[in-house]
């Protein structure tokens, strides 16, 4: 559900932006400042979407906080509590597909969804390392799950284990997690050769460079290391 629901709004998404802008080849602007902001998807993102500080501190994102998301309606608490520096990552998760413009360039547009977005090689391992002690029933968390009662809750016979047993590598968790919409990079933060999941925004925003650095490489149609996937 939480996906389908992403997916519609992607579709919403894409309808607005193809009729707002015609579609240049030479320009290709269509993948720039391409905002996934769910509550009000605008084609031109404002300052109010910008994400905030290194910590995990939201103040305009407060229904994040909540356990189960108010946005998709999915509860990240599925196995027990999860500890908070891996919910953390979570919402940053959620965060940077919500609210950030810089993913134009890995949406697949004939799947209507966001493809292997680049994710810098520590942000993944981080994310990685802070969840391995917490639980989860799933290595996917796309499908799968009985959404009988609302929410989403482990399907029958799909046991309670740590991450790290559903998830050996931090790579099985950031792309398994939602069926390849990150790729995990060889790249670092900082390189502007890949997406950060967090960064400080007093030093500007980071993925800024790397969405026209993809996008570039995208309209003179040389290969892009399979970063959109078919
Ligand atoms: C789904 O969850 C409900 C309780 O919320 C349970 O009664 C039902 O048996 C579950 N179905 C499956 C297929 O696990
Ligand atoms: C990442 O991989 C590409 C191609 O596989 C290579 O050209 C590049 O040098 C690598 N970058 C780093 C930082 O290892």
């Amino acid at each position: 559900m939480a996906w389908q629901m992403m997916q519609l709004l992607l579709l919403a998404l894409v309808t607005t932006v193809g009729s707002a802008q015609p579609r240049s080849a030479q320009a290709r602007t269509d993948l720039l400042n391409v905002c996934m902001n769910a509550k009000q998807h605008k084609a031109q993102p404002s300052p109010e979407d910008e994400l905030h500080g290194q910590s995990c501190v939201f103040p305009t994102h407060q229904e994040l906080h909540k356990d189960t998301s108010h946005l998709y309606n999915f509860n990240w608490d599925h196995c027990g509590k999860m500890e908070p520096a891996c919910k953390c990552h979570f919402i940053q998760d959620t965060c940077l597909y919500e609210c950030s413009p810089n993913l134009g360039p890995w949406i697949c547009w004939r799947k209507e969804r966001i493809l292997n977005v680049p994710l810098c090689k520590e942000d993944c391992e981080r994310w990685w390392e802070d969840c391995r002690t917490s639980y989860t029933c799933k290595s996917n968390w796309h499908k799968g799950w009985n959404w009988t009662s609302g929410i989403n809750e482990c399907p029958a016979r799909a046991l309670c284990r740590t991450f790290e047993s559903y998830f050996p590598t931090p790579a099985a968790l950031c792309e398994g997690l939602w069926s390849h919409s990150f790729k995990v990079s060889n790249y670092s933060g900082g390189s502007g050769r890949c997406i950060q999941m967090w960064f400080d925004s007093a030093q500007g925003n980071a993925n800024e460079e790397v969405a026209k650095f993809y996008a570039a490489t995208m309209n003179a149609g040389a290969p892009s290391h399979g970063i959109i996937g078919s």
